[in-house]
């Protein structure tokens, strides 16, 4: 199977997943990056794996449609099987949900439904909450609002910042979602749904 990545940041959890790849533990092809943010650090990674990148500006295009569709046609070029989006700040939009059906995955650093939307971490500090965490879902037009396939719930310690908690958040992404492609692109049907224990 093929799947290109989407980020538009600094790119760590494209690089979990890389490195997955390249370990063997996840048995997939990442044929892609996909990034809107011309200088993002996840084009600079992608050159050190040693995998092509689309750098590609929407301002550049008259439309969403027209932006995606550009990448639409790079994708099917490449044969890709799913899109995986890791830190890509921008909704998806027909052309590509459209294309994609089903085969779009996102990565949020909460528990969903709660604190969907930008910055997550965030928003559970500020909510007070004792434990937020990771959720991994199928992409649909809302902002993180697509079927939920994994979570896991990471505590939140007094006195946590947005640094520890980004910390111990993004550790447990790493993990996770190179976890979840393997299951969802080589696993058992059945095993695709589950849920961890609190870390
Ligand atoms: C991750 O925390 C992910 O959950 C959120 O954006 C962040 C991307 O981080 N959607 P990185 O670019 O993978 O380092």
């Amino acid at each position: 199977k093929k799947i290109a990545v989407f980020a538009s940041g600094s790119g760590s959890n494209f690089q979990a997943i890389a490195v997955a790849a390249q370990a063997g533990t996840l048995n997939v092809e990442i044929s892609l990056l996909v990034c809107d943010k011309p200088g993002a650090f996840a084009v600079d990674r992608a050159e050190m794996l040693g995998i092509p990148a689309l750098v590609i500006s929407p301002k550049s295009y008259a439309s969403k449609a027209a932006y995606e569709t550009e990448i639409l046609q790079k994708l099917a070029g490449l044969e890709i099987d799913m899109i995986v989006l890791a830190g890509y700040m921008r909704l998806i939009g027909p052309t590509l949900l459209g294309a994609y059906e089903g085969k779009i995955l996102n990565i949020h650093p909460s528990l969903l439904p709660a604190f969907p939307g930008k910055d997550a971490i965030g928003q559970a500090l500020a909510a007070g909450v004792t434990k937020t965490g990771v959720t991994i879902h199928f992409v649909d037009e809302g902002m993180d609002t697509g079927p939920i396939i994994a979570s896991t719930a990471v505590k939140i310690a007094p006195g946590e910042t947005k640094e520890t908690l980004q910390k111990k958040i993004q550790r447990i992404e790493h993990s996770l979602y190179p976890e979840v492609l393997e299951q969802l692109l080589n696993g058992e049907e059945e095993a695709v749904q589950w849920e961890k224990s609190v870390h």
